[in-house]
């Protein structure tokens, strides 16, 4: 590689977000940089989405085993090696970040390894295991986020982890405290959970996922307690202290919490400084966030920001479609970001989805809205497969019978909530759904039946009894 090169696009940081960015932007015939410091695919793909599911997929599997005498089927003592399923996540990981090279290079797109930094707002300065200056007509910042490691809690990696190091584990605790309720704290809750580690979750506010809303958190809370999991919510958690044996978690009661070992997941902190945003004229908010518009541009023109930097929903699928906008918008054409149908999947054992507005929401922005809301129980695809838990509920709006909302609990959750999200993009209504054949049998037919109920004319449901 040269001292320096000429790009039309340099895009700093790929992730989910960067790297579409990068190979939307060379699809439009421009000549594009990717510049990672670390792995590609960011977060997701080496200590996020990828390995969290690949873990979970092995927990999945032993619930599933466990339905086998149901099932008349004698398997005899079932045992796992805890090692090995570290070892299968690895090379999961592995597989996909070697795929996803050829994959961004197939699109002749340069990647660049190494860190940037702004020395001018169109000029990089590349350090680390590449040493050049890259001079970009635009350039888009994805440099995501990272773990919040604060000092009360001072992440050890060995008996206070963070949610990277706790995916280095090749053995199991007997005991695990999670500090924080939150999307990051249950996913591990429930994979360590099924897989026979005694788990505590210590939550500062009233519930779990509480900003999911109460059906939601009502529901993963009872679900977590007949596992096992004890939750603490209103707890304040002060410190974590290694001990000889583990760890103990103080309390802002002053009450103390013993444990093998604790995992801190009370949110993530966005990469904004450290790369000279100052010589490109950027400021960060008090957020410490990267404002954008719904272009995804900065205040500076031609600098563009995606992903979990600019503070808006922390998903990899939102960064992605943002790196779809920004790279739209610097290669000459207009695209404008939207957030009312971005669907977001909570990865539990049973899995938990949701796109939209709650019903709490929707009260709350005083729209007329109501719930039709089907159980698995009464779906003969359930039935057949043993996959009864859980219910799908879409939430309308009475007056317009626009569909605002829809949350999904149950087994293949994470697949289920894509229809809805198609629906609420392009504004369907319930008479879209009823009107819409859902094969038979399958468990998408809860949103038909859901459907039905929201509209007062249930048909595998009895009607509503009138009191008096
Ligand atoms: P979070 O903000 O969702 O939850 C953190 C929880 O910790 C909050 O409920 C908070 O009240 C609690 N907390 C904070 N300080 C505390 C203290 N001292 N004592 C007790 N409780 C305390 O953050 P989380 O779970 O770390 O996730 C970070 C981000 O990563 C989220 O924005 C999420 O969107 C994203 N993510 C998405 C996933 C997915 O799409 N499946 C999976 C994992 C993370």
């Amino acid at each position: 590689m040269s001292k320096e090169d000429y790009f039309d696009i340099a895009v700093i940081g790929a992730g989910p977000g960067g790297y579409v960015a990068a190979i939307k932007a060379a699809q439009q015939g421009k000549k594009v940089a990717l510049i990672e410091k670390e792995s590609l695919g960011g977060t997701c793909l080496n200590c996020g989405c990828i390995p969290t599911k690949t873990l979970i997929a092995h927990a999945q599997l032993l619930e599933q085993l466990q339905k086998a005498p149901a099932y008349g089927i004698t398997l005899g003592s079932v045992s796992f090696d805890y090692g090995k399923m570290k070892e299968r996540k690895d090379s999961v990981v592995q597989t996909i970040r070697q795929s996803l090279e050829g994959l961004i290079k197939s699109h002749g797109v340069v990647i660049i390894q190494g860190s940037a930094a702004f020395t001018s707002p169109k000029t990089l300065k590349i350090s680390g295991a590449t040493s050049m200056m890259v001079h970009a007509e635009s350039i888009i910042i994805a440099t995501g986020s990272t773990t919040l490691d604060i000092p009360a809690f001072p992440c050890d990696h060995k008996k206070i982890l963070n949610s990277t190091s706790i995916l280095e584990m090749t053995s199991l605790p007997k005991s695990l405290a999670i500090v924080g309720g939150g999307y990051i704290g249950c996913e591990f809750a429930s994979l360590y959970a099924a897989l026979g580690v005694k788990i505590t979750i210590l939550e500062a506010l009233p519930s779990i996922i509480s900003a999911q809303g109460s059906t939601l958190s009502s529901f993963l809370t009872s679900r977590f307690k007949k596992q096992g999991i004890d939750i603490k919510t209103n707890v304040m958690v002060k410190s974590i202290t290694p001990t000889e044996k583990g760890v103990t978690i103080t309390l802002a009661d002053g009450t103390s919490v013993e444990s093998e070992k604790a995992l801190v997941a009370i949110g993530r902190k966005v990469v904004s400084s450290g790369f000279g945003l100052e010589n490109a004229g950027l400021t960060v908010n008090a957020q410490k966030t990267i404002e954008v518009n719904g272009k995804m541009e900065t205040s500076v023109p031609g600098i563009y920001a995606i992903g979990d930097v600019t503070g808006k929903a922390m998903l990899a699928h939102v960064a992605s479609h943002q790196g779809i906008v920004a790279a739209i918008n610097a290669t000459g054409g207009e695209a404008f970001m939207h957030y009312n149908a971005v669907p977001a999947v909570i990865f539990t054992l049973p899995e938990i989805a949701m796109v939209g507005l709650t019903l709490e929401d929707a009260l709350k922005q005083g729209l007329p809205a109501k719930i039709g809301s089907y159980p698995f129980q009464a779906l003969g695809k359930a039935q057949a497969t043993l996959d009864t838990e859980g219910f799908a509920q879409i939430v309308i709006n009475t007056k317009t019978k626009a569909i605002l909302g829809a949350q999904v609990i149950g087994h293949e959750a994470s697949a289920l909530i894509a229809p809805m999200a198609l629906a609420i993009q392009n504004e369907l209504t319930l008479e879209c759904i009823l009107d819409t054949i859902h094969a038979h049998p399958t468990v998408a037919e809860a949103w038909l039946e859901a459907a039905f109920i929201a509209n007062d004319t249930p048909l595998h449901f009895p009607p509503k009894t009138k009191k008096g």
